[in-house]
């Protein structure tokens, strides 16, 4: 039986690809995600206002259900003097591209939080995701108004809680298996750790909105399995970061398809908040980074950019979550009803 909240967005697949920002989800992806059934989200994270609108109406056009996430400030300021010594700790890997992290000062920013819920409300869209913090109340009820239905990120019954009071429609509830960044709350405590399986009963006991159930999902047997723990539908973003119309680098590609990659870790060394990749020399080297987001993403990011254009995967963040195995390079609705075979 399709659950109420498939049937109200018209899915009939309970398999979504979760937002990724920083390039794989495009809108190829969101409507590949949408012509099998299921249902996509654009990632408004990292983009401009101008950028994220054009994205939306590139979508729209195609006038399919799908969704766009948020990063909802909740910021993570660093500290100054360990912004420094960051900064001159991680220099020479930078200065490996002829880039002097010497003299950085920290950038502390929402992402453009305002103009991009403006963008929203010049152009609603069917679903509105908001990861890393909960939204004040006025923009949860302005974006209400739009006539969006709104799903929170979560990781744990507590924070479902939270987001059940602030009056949001569904959850994203995500295990720690995660590729990415986590959607914590709390981005300076360590994460809990309940395999998702656990963590989806939780929630579900503690509020009664409906689930979409995301993190280390790798085959169909998971997707059941998180079915049968009470999930109204899953996400799945590693699985679709080879997927045809990912907008994934290459280098970021090769290496999740290079067998000699040694599993995942959860690192702050790239941006300063808990976020899960394969382990690289960057990770294993700079563990002890101080938290600090976005400071340390943007000292990070063009040493990010320029190692993915030189085809160094060192110095990379290579999202991934604990199933990259799995992750395969062919259409992303091959991947999506593959998934959704066992239900
Ligand atoms: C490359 C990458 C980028 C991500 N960016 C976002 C994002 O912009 N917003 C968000 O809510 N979650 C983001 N996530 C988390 C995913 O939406 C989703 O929770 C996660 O991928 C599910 O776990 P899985 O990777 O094991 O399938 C990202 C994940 C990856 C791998």
């Amino acid at each position: 039986m399709p659950s109420p909240f498939l049937s109200e967005l018209g899915l009939t697949l309970p398999v979504l690809a979760a937002p990724m920002a920083g390039g794989p989800s495009t809108p190829a992806l969101v409507t590949a995600a949408a012509a099998a059934g299921g249902l996509g989200f654009l990632a408004a994270g990292y983009k401009t206002p101008q950028a994220l609108a054009d994205e939306i109406a590139a979508v729209a056009g195609a006038s399919v259900p799908f969704g766009v996430s948020l990063f909802a400030p909740n910021p993570v300021p660093v500290s100054h003097p360990e912004f420094r010594a960051y900064a001159a700790a991680v220099g020479p890997e930078a200065a490996r591209y002829g880039l002097s992290l010497a003299g950085a000062e920290p950038v502390e920013d929402d992402d453009h939080w305002h103009d991009k819920i403006d963008v929203l409300r010049a152009a609603p869209v069917p679903v509105v995701g908001f990861t890393f913090g909960i939204p004040a109340p006025g923009i949860i009820a302005a974006l209400r108004r739009t006539g969006a239905l709104l799903v929170q990120s979560v990781t744990s019954a507590e924070e479902a809680k939270a987001a059940a009071e602030a009056g949001v429609d569904a959850l994203a509830v995500q295990a720690a298996a995660a590729g990415g960044h986590s959607a914590t709350l709390t981005p300076r405590l360590p994460l809990a750790g309940t395999p998702l399986a656990g963590l989806i009963a939780a929630v579900r006991q503690a509020v009664p909105l409906p689930v979409i159930a995301a993190g280390g999902i790798a085959a169909a047997a998971d997707v059941a399995a998180a079915i049968r723990a009470g999930a109204d539908a899953v996400a799945v973003g590693t699985l679709l970061l080879r997927a045809d119309e990912a907008g994934t680098s290459a280098t970021h590609r090769a290496a999740l398809a290079d067998p000699a990659r040694a599993g995942t870790v959860l690192t702050r060394a790239f941006t300063g908040r808990p976020a899960r990749g394969l382990r690289n020399e960057f990770t294993d080297r700079y563990s002890a980074a101080p938290y600090g987001y976005p400071a340390l993403h943007y000292l990070t990011s063009p040493m990010r950019k320029a190692a993915a254009a030189a085809g160094d995967p060192e110095r990379l963040h290579l999202w991934a979550g604990t199933g990259y195995r799995h992750a395969t390079a062919e259409p992303a609705a091959a991947i999506l009803g593959r998934l959704a075979g066992q239900l």
